[in-house]
């Protein structure tokens, strides 16, 4: 029987465990033994692998984050550690990888299958979003729900209170959670990385809906504009005459309950990548285009992603 592990990587997000799960439940219906690795390329440098069963997957799906930890590991990017790496997978007969994470994770992995011939198959998973050549990552519509949440909350005291709350989202250089969250909340004001701004272009409108009572303003910044989220709250108080707070979401949106959407993007999301392995595939990384799946290259997904046209188009 083929042993086969599975790895997450960087950034933690919503919809790991869901895809721990069906690893295990798919690995074993087919025949293969399923290996966990714990706290990312640390574990696999540390000899943190062990072999599982359903026992470790039960009533896992409803959790955020990952029973199986993650990390950045900066050793992994040694070879030292990587032949390091590769013993330890050498003395557990694991040939097979699956790795949850975002292409740094993915590169990292791709060297050490050059050197040392362990395929891997990847599943991005970031709530950035900002994987080139796939239009879905896992655990990017979790970060939206809890978005959602605390937005549609703080309108609560901005309108009550008569405030304007600049909001930021993670996403690094990616604005792609400020984009979509503006659109669904209804904001005023959305900064992202991708579009130049000029905070002079919305002062003249601001101040007349302000006479003509507006009672308050919601701004969302992505956290990778050229500005610091306080700055935007200055111009909001000094320009616009209205008292402003701001609300940094921060680690908030990586945790929380797996939405259902990212429950099934796990399930389809492991399958994919399981059947990739079994049947040899090339190509490494599953991708999710136009609603459906395919395989790609490494060299195929790093890149710079662009938002997608038709929904920059909305932003004003
Ligand atoms: O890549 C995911 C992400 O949450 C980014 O949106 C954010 O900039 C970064 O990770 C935060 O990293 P850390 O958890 O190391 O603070």
């Amino acid at each position: 029987m083929n042993n086969i592990a599975i790895v997450c990587s960087g950034g933690d997000v919503s919809g790991m465990n869901p895809a721990l799960k069906h690893f295990v439940e798919y690995a074993l219906d087919n025949g293969l033994n399923p290996y966990f690795i714990y706290d990312g390329y640390e574990g696999l440098i540390d000899a943190s692998i062990i072999k599982v069963d359903y026992s470790y997957v039960s009533g896992i799906i409803t959790r955020g984050g990952t029973i199986i930890g993650s990390s950045r590991s900066g050793r992994f990017m040694h070879k030292k550690y990587r032949k390091i790496a590769k013993n330890n997978l050498d003395l557990l007969n694991i040939t097979m990888l699956v790795v949850l994470g975002g292409d740094g994770s993915f590169r990292g992995l791709d060297v050490f299958y050059k050197e040392h011939g362990i395929k891997f198959c990847a599943i991005p998973s970031t709530i950035d979003n900002d994987i080139y050549a796939t239009d879905y990552c896992l655990g990017v519509d979790s970060a939206l729900n809890i978005i959602k949440t605390s937005i549609d909350a703080i309108r609560d005291t901005a309108s009550s209170f008569k405030h304007a709350f600049v909001i930021e989202t993670m996403g690094r250089d990616c604005g792609y959670l400020a984009l979509v969250s503006h659109l669904t909340s209804g904001s005023e004001l959305c900064l992202i990385p991708e579009r130049e701004y000029d905070l002079k272009d919305y002062e003249e409108k601001f101040k007349k809906q302000m006479l003509e009572g507006r009672r308050y303003f919601i701004a969302i910044v992505s956290e990778g504009i050229k500005q610091n989220t306080n700055e935007i709250a200055q111009w909001f108080e000094k320009k616009i005459g209205i008292q402003t707070r701001v609300s940094v979401l921060g680690h908030v949106q990586r945790g929380g309950n797996p939405s259902i959407y990212d429950r099934l993007m796990a399930y389809r999301f492991v399958t994919h990548a399981v059947d990739a392995l079994i049947q040899g595939k090339e190509e490494s990384v599953v991708c999710y285009v136009k609603s459906g799946f395919c395989l790609k290259s490494i060299e195929e997904v790093v890149g710079k992603k662009s938002l997608d046209e038709d929904l920059l188009r909305f932003l004003k």
